[in-house]
Formats: C-alpha cells, structure tokens, sequence
C-alpha cells in the first residue's frame, strides 16, 4: 500500500509529521485509506500538500479516480465536519449511494478524478 510522509526540519533533525496512506484499487482508480497530520502541525497546509503529492504520483500512474470514504454520522461532529470539508474544498464530491459499487450505509464515499496533465499544487 503506498504511503507519502511528510516531514519538517526541527533544529536539524527531520521530525515526520504526516502521511498519507493509498490503496490500489484497480488500474485506473484508488482510495485514500488515511490522511493524518500530527495536530502540532495542522492547519500548515501539510495535508493538503500530503494529498496533492499522492495523486500527482497516482495520475502519473494511470489513476483516474480517488475516492475516499468517511463515516456516516447521523450528527455530525465537529471533526468530522472538518474532515468533509478538508475533502470537498480539495475537489471529492460526493457519491451517491445508488450509483456506488457497493452500497454502504456506514461510510459516505467522495471520489475526486484527476487527469494525466494534473500539476501538483502546492507541493
Ligand atoms: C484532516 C487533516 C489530515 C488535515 O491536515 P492539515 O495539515 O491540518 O490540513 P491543511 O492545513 O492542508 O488544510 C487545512 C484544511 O483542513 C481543514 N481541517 C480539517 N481538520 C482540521 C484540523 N484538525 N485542524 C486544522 N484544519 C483542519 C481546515 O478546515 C482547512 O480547510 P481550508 O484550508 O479549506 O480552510 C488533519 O486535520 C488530521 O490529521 N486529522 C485527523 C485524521 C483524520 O481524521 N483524517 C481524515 C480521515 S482519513
């Protein structure tokens, strides 16, 4: 399973502080299975920058698709609702059930597709 860390310089030592783990789910698509970012370091644009490098390296391998499945929560809570929105304003819409594979009443899947020529931003 793929997984890009990030790291910062901390007095000269590099200090990992986030990652982001793939998995391949066909030729031509893939799912984010975690984004995580050490809360010292969140807000920095790191997992932003974490996500943006996985699909640079994900179109230049064939992917098309990206999705990413989060939980269903009858109340949503406040990370969960800066989850949905750390993904949404990063390009995952979400799916509608009935034309997922897989119909899951659990988790709520955002796909984003991207393209061959898809610059990495912010990387
Ligand atoms: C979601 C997460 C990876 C974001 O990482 P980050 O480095 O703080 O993100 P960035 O700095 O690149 O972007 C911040 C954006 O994410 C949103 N966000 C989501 N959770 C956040 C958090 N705990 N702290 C700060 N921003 C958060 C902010 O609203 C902000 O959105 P905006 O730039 O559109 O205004 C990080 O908060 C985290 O590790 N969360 C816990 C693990 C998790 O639930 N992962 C997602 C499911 S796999």
């Amino acid at each position: 399973m793929p997984t890009f860390v990030a790291w910062v310089a901390d007095h000269g030592v590099d200090r990992d502080v986030g990652f982001v783990t793939i998995e391949r789910q066909a030729e031509s698509s893939a799912e984010v299975r975690c984004v995580a970012v050490h809360r010292d370091f969140g807000g920095r644009g790191i997992g932003t920058r974490l996500l943006s490098h996985a699909e640079y390296r994900l179109a230049g391998s064939g992917v098309r698709s990206v999705s990413v499945k989060l939980p269903a929560f009858s109340k949503p809570d406040a990370e969960h609702t800066r989850n949905l929105h750390f993904f949404e304003s990063r390009g995952y819409a979400r799916r509608e059930e009935a034309n997922a594979r897989v119909p899951d009443a659990t988790y709520l899947t955002h796909v984003k597709v991207i393209n061959p020529g898809d610059a990495e931003t912010g990387a």
